[in-house]
């Protein structure tokens, strides 16, 4: 792949159909999860993305055989905390804080010291809060440096349950207990501020003893450790967090159409469509249907003349979280002045994303207020960009680089944009869909 890809021009008006690649909250699950249940488990569409393969590339170091095929991926597990390996083992997340998070959950048992690492932008990000309440089952944790990768985990041999608050709406915290909570006798009982549920939904799916009462502001999920997971098949549905770049793409494309095919819809995750239809962008859901708990849905959308700036209501952050960058472009592009607040966990993600929108839209020459928690931008309708603009050093976030070639094709302006490979970590095919819309 090139190291810097340059876009000189606007996309023009398109009317296409288009198949996104799998979830990739669902994709790690899937992995983690098969490998945890008995016999062969095989997922169709699952994501082939760098995260994913370091998924796959763990469980495999920890003795569980996988088989890949052109459009399946076959997990042979061992049953819950039927890993083998030997000493000195080191598992790698490098871009995945779903995948560093979420496994430590699965090796609150292990024998062993292994050592766990990340690349650049996961060793910034803090993991103190999974292994603050892992600790609290008795497995412990050395850090070379305070909260941050590389870590070393140390099982317990026996678990109980604990009470748990997760009080950050983190999907990822959430999990890491859940799934630690597999290996532990007695209840583990969460308190958890509203955040994806893949994992709720997959556990009431594969019948582990799970129990759900929802409050407005909090999820209380029981969880009773199962006696096996059963091995399980699964069609992995396309990401709507990777839609989102081609939603907003039609939205900001004067008289385009597209139809996006079987996307996750979960409501946990479409804060996205709630924002973007308040500020006027034209998404319909076509063929809704549901599989295996989570809801599926083609989604259609038109090119929007009329954007309207938001004063967007913090409930929807979680439901938005990693959507917020390419928001901000259509904010950017709204007629009046937005404004998005209590998003501290933005710059918690694979880059600080809140200072990161700001920047890249400071560069567009739109106007923007920055506090450590909130942004407002002053939308310009006819936003015209006549400057060169380059994107580096900036993590590699996946995000920032497929943001940038969004608002490349969609506000003109000469753009230079650094490391293309950052798309691998969550969206190989993103700049070949690109490509196909752009001829
Ligand atoms: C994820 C949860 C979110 C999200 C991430 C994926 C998950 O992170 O930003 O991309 O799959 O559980 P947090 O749990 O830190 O909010």
């Amino acid at each position: 792949m090139k190291k810097i890809i340059s876009i000189k021009k606007r996309i023009n008006t398109f009317n296409q159909e288009i198949n996104i690649s799998g979830d990739k909250s669902l994709s790690i699950r899937w992995v983690l999860l098969a490998s945890q249940a008995v016999g062969k488990s095989k997922a169709y569409n699952l994501l082939m993305s760098e995260d994913v393969m370091a998924a796959i590339d763990s469980i495999k170091k920890l003795g569980i055989e996988v088989k890949i095929g052109r459009n399946y991926c076959e997990i042979y597990g061992n049953g819950i905390n039927g890993f083998k390996y030997k000493k000195n083992l080191i598992l790698d997340a490098k871009n995945s804080g779903t995948l560093g998070r979420l496994m430590l959950g699965l090796l609150v048992k292990s024998p062993y010291k292994i050592k766990l690492i990340g690349d650049k932008s996961l060793s910034k990000r803090d993991f103190s809060r999974v292994t603050a309440p892992l600790e609290k089952f008795g497995t412990k944790f050395y850090y070379a440096k305070k909260n941050k990768l590389p870590l070393s985990i140390l099982g317990s041999k026996s678990i109980e349950g604990i009470d748990y608050l997760e009080d950050k709406g983190s999907a990822q915290c959430k999990s890491s207990v859940m799934l630690a909570a597999l290996n532990a006798s007695g209840t583990t009982s969460i308190k958890a501020k509203k955040s994806r549920n893949h994992s709720e939904l997959l556990f009431k799916y594969l019948k582990i003893p799970t129990k759900i009462k929802k409050t407005k502001k909090y999820d209380f999920i029981n969880i009773r450790q199962p006696k096996k997971i059963k091995a399980f098949n699964y069609q992995i549905p396309g990401d709507i967090s990777s839609s989102a770049f081609f939603i907003v793409l039609a939205t900001l494309t004067n008289n385009s159409k597209l139809l996006i095919k079987d996307v996750n819809i979960n409501p946990s995750r479409t804060g996205v469509i709630e924002i973007l239809k308040k500020m006027g962008a034209k998404i319909f859901f076509k063929n809704i249907r549901i599989y295996k708990g989570e809801k599926i849905s083609n989604i259609l959308i038109k090119g929007s003349k009329k954007l309207k700036a938001i004063n967007c209501p913090s409930k929807l952050n979680s439901s938005a979280i990693d959507e917020f960058l390419i928001i901000f472009l259509v904010a950017a592009r709204a007629r009046g002045v937005s404004h998005f607040r209590d998003l501290s966990e933005l710059n918690q993600k694979e880059s600080p994303r809140l200072d990161w929108g700001a920047k890249i839209l400071n560069m567009m020459g739109v106007k923007t207020k920055l506090t450590k928690t909130s942004i407002k931008i002053y939308g310009q309708p006819n936003l015209e960009i006549k400057k060169l603009i380059i994107i580096k050093n900036y993590l590699k976030d996946h995000r920032i680089f497929m943001m940038s070639v969004i608002a490349a094709l969609t506000c003109g302006g000469e753009w230079r944009i650094h490391d293309p490979d950052s798309i691998n970590s969550s969206f190989p095919s993103f700049l070949k869909i690109i490509k196909k819309l752009n001829t």
